[in-house]
């Protein structure tokens, strides 16, 4: 059976949306300018709580997902992460050679207790509003390019060609961030999330020879270990890709979250049909409102009628996003009926 029955009620079509505490909300805004770096506000457990609930008590949201980042676990090998304003992450890469010469690693997992103690403040907060709490994770090849690239290129060449030329290292790099990612995933399970998702927002960056090695495969490897220890924790899989043939990681995951440029229902026969989809409305649509919006909306549902589906973006909601547009979509999403 797949457990994300045992977390939303399909009678009604959940909604939630990638990035859904974040800068199209005033009150985020005002809750960053008290913290000089955004990891900083990442570990302080009163904000995240604060922040991660905001979307649901303004905008009733089905589900909350924990306000983190996927890079925050390069924390506890002791690398640095600078969020550079209108420029992205910038990962201090220099000693990385020397982190990952063998598969051995040393990882201050403290680092990471703000997560787990948010978590815990998070859920005490949310039983009473009955909605399920999401924990995430980045995938190894999409943590990995940014740490590999220190700034990210828009082709994710430099990324690509370490991956390429030095396969011995990439393996490295691949086997001990997969062990920190189940160890990350299995503690925020732990400490009270009811779903994960798992971020591999660059797989399509690869050619598919190398993605199965340093995208799929690791991915599989970390679902499986989850799910031996919490099967009926459901995963959610999450890719910019325009490609869902998975294979056998179907056999590990409960969702897959579509990114917008695939028409979900091409994959209805494809994708196992237990899998629940995920998606997939354009982040700019969201922006631009209106009619384009409330087409494209309608249309996804239609489509959908038939499957177990979350309404979801095809990608995380961006900054310039108008609040009555947001509004608009989930009633739409909630008021409707076939
Ligand atoms: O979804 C949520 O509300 C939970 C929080 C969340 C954030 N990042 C907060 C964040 C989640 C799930 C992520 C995941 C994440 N982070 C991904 C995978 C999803 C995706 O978007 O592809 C990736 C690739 C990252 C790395 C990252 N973090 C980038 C590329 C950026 C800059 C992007 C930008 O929009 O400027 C961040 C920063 C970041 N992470 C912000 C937020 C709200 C913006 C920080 C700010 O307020 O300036």
């Amino acid at each position: 059976m797949n457990t994300v029955k045992n977390i939303f009620n399909f009678n009604n079509i959940p909604i939630w949306f990638m990035r859904q505490a974040g800068r199209y909300m005033y009150e985020y805004n005002n809750i960053k300018k008290k913290f000089n770096s955004f990891f900083s506000m990442c570990k302080n457990v009163d904000a995240v709580t604060e922040i991660t609930l905001l979307p649901i008590k303004k905008f009733n949201f089905d589900a909350a997902i924990i306000f983190s980042d996927i890079l925050i676990v390069l924390e506890c090998l002791n690398m640095k992460v600078n969020f550079i304003k209108g420029k992205g992450p910038e990962v201090v890469n220099t000693e990385m050679y020397n982190i990952f010469k063998n598969s051995k690693y040393n990882g201050d997992f403290e680092k990471l207790n703000p997560v787990y103690e948010s978590i815990r403040s998070v859920k005490r907060e949310l039983n009473s509003l009955n909605k399920p709490l999401i924990g995430f994770s980045g995938a190894p090849w999409t943590i990995a390019a940014y740490m590999l690239e220190g700034n990210l290129t828009k082709d994710l060449s430099v990324a690509k060609t370490i991956a390429y030329k030095n396969p011995d290292f990439m393996s490295n790099v691949t086997y001990i961030l997969s062990d920190i990612i189940i160890k990350h995933i299995i503690r925020q399970i732990e400490s009270g999330v009811d779903m994960i998702q798992i971020f591999d927002t660059h797989s399509n960056i690869l050619d598919y020879y190398s993605k199965e090695k340093y995208s799929i495969d690791p991915v599989k490897k970390i679902c499986k270990k989850v799910k031996e220890n919490y099967p009926d924790i459901p995963i959610s899989y999450f890719s910019k890709d325009t490609n869902y043939n998975l294979g056998g990681l179907y056999k590990y995951i409960d969702i897959v979250s579509f990114s917008s440029s695939v028409r979900m229902k091409d994959y209805t026969e494809l994708v196992p049909n237990n899998i629940v989809f995920q998606g997939n409305l354009d982040p700019i649509k969201l922006i631009a409102g209106g009619k384009e919006m409330k087409d494209s909306v309608i249309n996804i549902l239609q489509e959908m009628n038939d499957k177990e589906f979350i309404f979801n973006l095809g990608h995380g909601i961006l900054p310039q996003t108008p609040r009555e547009n947001v509004e608009a979509c989930i009633d739409l999403v909630k008021s409707f009926k076939n």
